[in-house]
């Protein structure tokens, strides 16, 4: 059964975190933690954020996010909450600290453990509430701002998605001068990391015409626009989620044509591509174009890895999401051809 939800009220323009103080008193949200991460202080960001709040500078802080979430974090900024008798979320920074801080809103109203929230579990029946969160994004690409999930490390080692409707943010401020100080391959793998999965909705099997729309709608303003912001930066970084989707993207792509080719030749138009022209290829070039990596090997990915990354693409949710499910072999396959 296809299920629509959108439910994030999404304020998008230059200058639109003035919105936040609003926002939170229509939330009734008193005492927020704010959680990001060094970086995002680093630059200023959150000093930014901050100053558009009367009472912005009292406000606690967890800026210990690490590059991907782990659960242990997720814990230390949950105590924060509590001690400060924090009744919200406002989440700044990339995929990683709204990742974060949807999963301290699950844990402070429903309760820890996190892993008991597995949807592959069923674990979302025992999700009672979850805490009010405002995300504002500092890269483009992820889309957790708007997301019913989150991906978490955890402490034994496995990446858990957790994904339930109630988890969805309540308001997303996407205020594009805070990209603007992204380093250029950092807006080059967050924009590449939004390309794939303006491409991975429309191709995803279930029916769902709005996302339809807004895979479409943004493959076509984010393949016309990725170039020219790429070449509005400065240097530097290795890997990356959105660099490895990128790395990925054109062999996933060959491997699912044979099931999807009517999406395909959408994907085409909205690409200004020719009809029946190489979808795979033109990701291939646009990578190149833009400074990222040719395969997996320049990520430090090695053959001998790929028998130990095949169970984690089994295991994870978007296995599920695939047009064509791959068996282990033919996961080792792709991989060996990404390399
Ligand atoms: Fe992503």
């Amino acid at each position: 059964m296809a299920i629509l939800t959108y439910l994030t009220t999404t304020h998008f323009d230059f200058g639109a975190i003035k919105v936040l103080g609003k926002e939170l008193a229509r939330l009734g949200v008193k005492r927020p933690l704010l959680v990001t991460d060094l970086g995002v202080r680093a630059a200023g960001l959150l000093e930014r954020v901050l100053g558009v709040l009367p009472d912005g500078a009292a406000l606690p802080v967890f800026d210990g996010t690490p590059g991907n979430p782990t659960e242990s974090a997720t814990l230390q900024a949950l105590a924060l909450y509590q001690a400060e008798g924090c009744d919200g979320v406002v989440c700044l920074g990339g995929g990683s600290a709204m990742d974060l801080g949807k999963a301290v809103a699950l844990l402070a109203v429903s309760g820890e453990p996190l892993a008991r929230y597995d949807p592959l579990q069923r674990g979302g029946k025992l999700i009672t509430g979850v805490a009010p969160v405002i995300c504002i994004p500092t890269t483009a690409g992820t889309g957790s701002e708007v997301s019913v999930g989150f991906v978490i490390v955890m402490n034994d080692g496995r990446k858990l998605t957790i994904s339930n409707p109630k988890i969805v943010p309540k308001v997303a401020i996407c205020d594009p001068e805070l990209t603007m100080g992204l380093p250029p391959l950092l807006t080059a793998a967050t924009g590449m990391d939004a390309i794939t999965h303006c491409i991975e909705a429309v191709l995803a099997p279930a029916i769902n015409p709005p996302a339809d729309g807004v895979g479409l709608d943004g493959l076509y303003r984010g393949w016309r626009a990725i170039q020219a912001a790429v070449a509005n930066g400065a240097p530097d970084l290795n890997a990356h989620h959105g660099t490895c989707n990128a790395v990925i993207l054109p062999t996933v792509l060959r491997f699912n044509e044979s099931v999807c080719a009517e999406k395909y030749e959408r994907l085409r138009v909205a690409m200004g591509l020719a009809p029946g022209a190489d979808l795979a290829r033109a990701v291939t070039d646009m990578n190149a174009a833009i400074g990222l990596p040719a395969g997996l090997a320049e990520l430090g990915v090695t053959e001998a890895m790929i028998p130990d990354l095949v169970p984690h693409a089994l295991g994870d949710l978007a296995h599920f999401g695939n047009p064509r499910r791959a068996t282990a072999e033919e996961y080792a396959q792709l991989y060996a051809q990404a390399l």
